[in-house]
């Protein structure tokens, strides 16, 4: 067990299978690292195939029994509030063990990742007892109604760069639905949803309703998209492991959802309020160290405003000194691991060598040389069809070009085989709708980056995914419909 900087320990994690706290079968376990030291932090517990079928069979169960389905929905919600209540007792404690496993600030894991985890169990336990049919009048004497059922058993497997908060868009949205989960956290950052499976437990979840399997992709994730016992998989990662994901449920016709990947366009008209869209794209790429799915990674500047821009924006990323994440002053913490610290100055060397200009960063902070630490990075003159311009890059590496009128930035913005988000900057508001309206992406922010809410929907157009999480959307993930008809004659 590894000692923290200010002297707590991390204990080490077990599976969470029909409410108890157990060993892989195997009894194998893997490490989990602090990002900002490179030291392990602690271990946890190495689920494979054979400890899923243990928390599919329980979910199963719980799902078969209605212990959790047949609950009055009032009851339902009540446990869900209960849920964010226990969050919210422990945010400061989760805050701080979201930024030991991942390496984000302290204070935006408290403020975003925390709060927005607490937000959404309080927003669907109010979902709980609103979820209702439809009477359909159809002709003859028969009463036609329509039931939102649960799906039953929901593998959901998540990425590390949101841990708790991805963990709470999947969980609470199934939980408020009736479903009963098996939860597969990302190997880098398992320990905030062990945490959020006790606070579950705490709030009277039934046993078995939600299970947390530790462990990789390509064992325990694959082997939850195999289980035929398993009726949906929710996942938010890699747009390469998505469609693994949609090949491998196909065999059992599973029902998918998929959050991927994204190379987002953030369009600064000329007309722009420039400091405030310099404010805008610094944040777009450079919050959470860049390793979000809505990464402003694209910045495309109208000509005329170029020059100011860029060079306002590289002083800018001067001040963000990357530094210890639990310093609560800290704005900029290391990258998740040495894995992602290497793919992403693989692609530094690619906007490099293939002709784009580093203006800002390339290199890494001066220091201990621990930690997976990048400086902010800006490259000009990038061309759309450089490998950083259409590949996503998920860390701090902006790639600016320039466009002549807002039909070529849309044709520039709209050329990608991703789609989640886009946002455009202008003090003209016919452009801003036209723009909105033309852009192909699942989210467009217009003289704003970044901002979500548990109450809208969120997902990705072309390969960024299908189905929409958030708000009352995600309802429709989570249940299915049956017609019921009643002979009244
Ligand atoms: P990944 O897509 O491999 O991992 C995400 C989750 O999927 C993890 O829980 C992982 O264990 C699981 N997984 C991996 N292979 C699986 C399989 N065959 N079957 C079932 N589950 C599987 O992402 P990774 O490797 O951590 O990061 C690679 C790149 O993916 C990043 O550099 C980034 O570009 C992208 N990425 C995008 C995310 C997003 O939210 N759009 C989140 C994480 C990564
Ligand atoms: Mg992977």
């Amino acid at each position: 067990m590894a000692t923290t900087e200010t002297g707590a320990a991390v204990a080490p994690g077990r599976l969470f299978i029909g409410g108890e706290w157990v060993d892989a079968a195997s009894g194998k376990t893997f490490d989990t690292v602090n990002p900002a030291t490179g030291e392990v932090l602690t271990h946890v517990a190495e689920g494979d195939a054979e400890d899923v079928d243990r928390a599919v069979r329980a979910a199963r169960a719980a799902f078969d029994e209605g212990k959790w389905s047949g609950m009055d929905a009032r009851k339902r919600g009540k446990i869900l509030y209960a849920i964010a209540d226990r969050l919210e007792a422990r945010a400061d404690e989760l805050a701080r063990l979201e930024t030991l496993d991942n390496g984000k600030p302290v204070r935006e894991a408290r403020m975003f990742d925390v709060e927005g985890a607490i937000e959404c169990f309080r927003y669907y336990a109010g979902w709980a007892d609103k979820i209702d049919g439809d009477v359909i009048p159809v002709p003859g004497p028969y009463l036609n109604y329509t039931r939102r059922e649960p799906i039953g058993v929901c593998g959901q497997i998540i990425p590390w760069n949101y841990p708790l908060q991805m963990a709470a868009w999947k969980v609470a949205p199934a939980l408020a639905c009736g479903n009963t989960v098996v939860l597969k956290p990302a190997e880098q950052t398992p320990l905030t949803a062990l945490e959020l499976a006790r606070c579950c437990a705490e709030a009277g979840l039934p046993a078995g309703v939600l299970n947390v399997v530790t462990g990789f992709g390509e064992t325990a994730g694959a082997a939850l998209v195999k289980h035929p016992d398993v009726d949906k998989i929710a996942f938010t990662g890699s747009t390469a492991v998505g469609k693994i994901i949609q090949r491998e449920a196909a065999g059992t016709l599973k029902r998918v959802s998929l959050e991927l990947g994204g190379k987002s366009p953030n369009i600064v008209l000329a007309d722009a309020d420039v400091e405030a869209a310099v404010r805008g794209a610094t944040s777009a790429i450079f919050y959470n160290t860049g390793q979000a799915c809505t990464a402003g990674s694209r910045l495309l500047v109208e000509e005329g405003v170029r020059d100011e821009l860029v060079e306002k924006l590289v002083k800018r990323a001067g001040s963000m000194r990357p530094g210890n994440p639990l310093d609560p002053k800290c704005r900029m913490g290391p990258l998740v691991s040495q894995e992602q610290l290497d793919r992403v100055m693989g692609y530094i060397e690619s906007g490099r060598s293939e002709g784009a200009e580093l203006v800002y960063g390339g290199d890494r902070p001066e220091g201990d040389g621990k930690g997976f630490f990048l400086n902010p990075t800006i490259f000009d003159r990038v061309k759309p069809e450089m490998t950083i311009a259409r590949e996503e890059i998920f860390g701090p590496v902006l790639a600016v070009t320039t466009f002549k009128d807002l039909d070529e930035a849309i044709e520039i913005g709209n050329r990608s085989e991703y789609g989640l988000a886009a946002a455009v900057w202008t003090r003209d508001v016919a452009k801003a709708h036209r723009a909105a309206a033309a852009l192909r992406a699942g989210t467009v922010w217009i003289n704003m980056y970044h901002t979500l809410d548990t109450a809208s929907p969120f997902g990705g157009y072309k390969q960024s995914g299908y189905g929409r999480e958030l708000g009352k959307h995600a309802l429709d993930l989570y249940t299915q419909v049956k017609s019921v008809w009643v002979n009244l004659a």
